[in-house]
């Protein structure tokens, strides 16, 4: 390791730390959204974009409809976070007559699961945050033929839990129902693979696994789904959607262009994060979140802390580790970022003070974790924890 690592340590999952060439992408002057320059910047994003979804590869020239590929697939990038993205997707495929289905085992699932209640009805599985679903039970309600869609969040970044979504596939795809994905923790992350998976649409935030700003947001959507979403449109022509319409954004991205005044400044940030992405690898992006998570997940537990996701389906993009002692968890936590420059994120709802998160996403490398973790027990026995000597390094090689 280097041992002269002595910067900030940040962990949170998403927003992710932005390396000086996306602040440098950031910074591009003002330009037009209209002009030669910015489509050339949104070809690019497209193509790029489609590596991160793991889809075909198309080009990053202007000109060429980089968005769509021999898969069928195409890529639309949203001026809004991750979560106008899902509205996008799920306002634009869904009317009052459709009934989702959606499995949930946290926090953002569950949000999958209120949104969808606005535009259509929904079936709502509610499972233990950080307990896998019951797939048994998925394929017999699906058996029933009452739904038009399963809409899941693949990696539940609340619980640290990422849903088996190749087995869920099948599931859907032997009932012949729609598989939608909220893919914001797990696109750029982990393997995604919306073709094998036959999904209709997946959904991913740039403040993420990609590492690229916050507030902005792309979908991946099928031809089944522009299909679908196109037939619904016939019947419906003025669905309550008017930003976020997928039809149009679809008509101009395949000019490199967006219906509305994009962001243009996190579009110029997040095309040099894609190069980051891209210079390193998709495969390799995965191997080093999957290392980083392994030794987070294996040096906690030889600490003697317990894990709060079930063992089967742990995630590589975010841990969710039980404190020790409830009663000032979120006290070391604030000790960490102040004191430490080390920064992870608390729990959410009724896990609030009871888990942190350590997030194994975007740029961290291996040097950041090991030293992060090495002050992360450190700040442990400030608070009078007594734990075992460990080489630290020796989880992460
Ligand atoms: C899995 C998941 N879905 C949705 C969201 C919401 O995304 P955003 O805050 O970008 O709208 C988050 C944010 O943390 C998330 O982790």
């Amino acid at each position: 390791m280097d041992s002269k690592w002595g910067g900030s340590c940040w962990f949170i999952p998403g927003p992710t730390r932005l390396t000086d060439a996306v602040l440098a992408g950031l910074a591009h002057p003002t330009m037009t959204h209209r002009s030669p320059e910015f489509k050339a910047v949104m070809a690019e994003l497209h193509g790029r974009l489609r590596h991160s979804f793991a889809l075909t590869p198309t080009t990053t020239e202007i000109g060429q409809q980089a968005q769509e590929g021999e898969d069928g697939y195409s890529v639309v990038v949203v001026s809004g976070s991750g979560t106008a993205a899902m509205e996008m997707i799920i306002a634009n495929r869904f009317g009052p007559d459709d009934n989702v289905l959606v499995p949930t085992n946290g926090k953002f699932g569950e949000r999958v699961a209120q949104m969808c209640q606005h535009f259509a009805n929904v079936t709502h599985i509610k499972y233990a945050w950080g307990q896998p679903f019951d797939l048994t039970e998925i394929d017999q309600i699906l058996s029933t033929g009452k739904h038009d869609a399963l809409a899941i969040c693949h990696n539940e970044t609340s619980s640290g839990i990422t849903q088996n979504a190749p087995e869920i596939a099948k599931i859907t795809e032997k009932h012949g129902v729609p598989f939608i994905l909220d893919g914001i923790t797990s696109v750029g992350g982990l393997p995604v693979h919306p073709a094998e998976w036959n999904a209709e649409a997946v959904v991913v935030g740039g403040q993420k696994c990609t590492a690229g700003p916050s507030g902005i947001a792309a979908v991946a959507v099928s031809e089944n789904f522009v299909e679908a979403m196109m037939e619904r449109r016939e019947t419906n022509p003025n669905p309550p959607i008017y930003y976020l319409d997928l039809i149009q954004a679809l008509k101009k991205a395949a000019d490199d262009q967006t219906p509305w005044t994009p962001s243009i400044n996190l579009c110029t940030g997040w095309v040099a994060s894609l190069r980051e992405q891209d210079e390193e690898g998709m495969e390799e992006r995965w191997a080093r979140c999957a290392r980083l998570a392994k030794g987070v997940r294996n040096l906690f537990i030889d600490l003697g802390f317990e894990l709060f996701a079930h063992e089967d389906q742990r995630s590589d993009t975010v841990t969710a580790v039980l404190y020790p002692e409830p009663s000032w968890g979120e006290e070391w936590r604030r000790w960490m970022a102040m004191e430490r420059d080390t920064h992870v994120i608390g729990g959410q709802d009724h896990v609030k003070g009871r888990i942190f998160r350590v997030g194994t996403m975007g740029v961290t490398h291996i040097e950041e974790m090991v030293e992060g973790c090495r002050r992360m027990i450190e700040g442990f026995r400030h608070f009078g924890m007594e734990l075992p000597d460990l080489d630290v390094e020796s989880y992460f090689r």
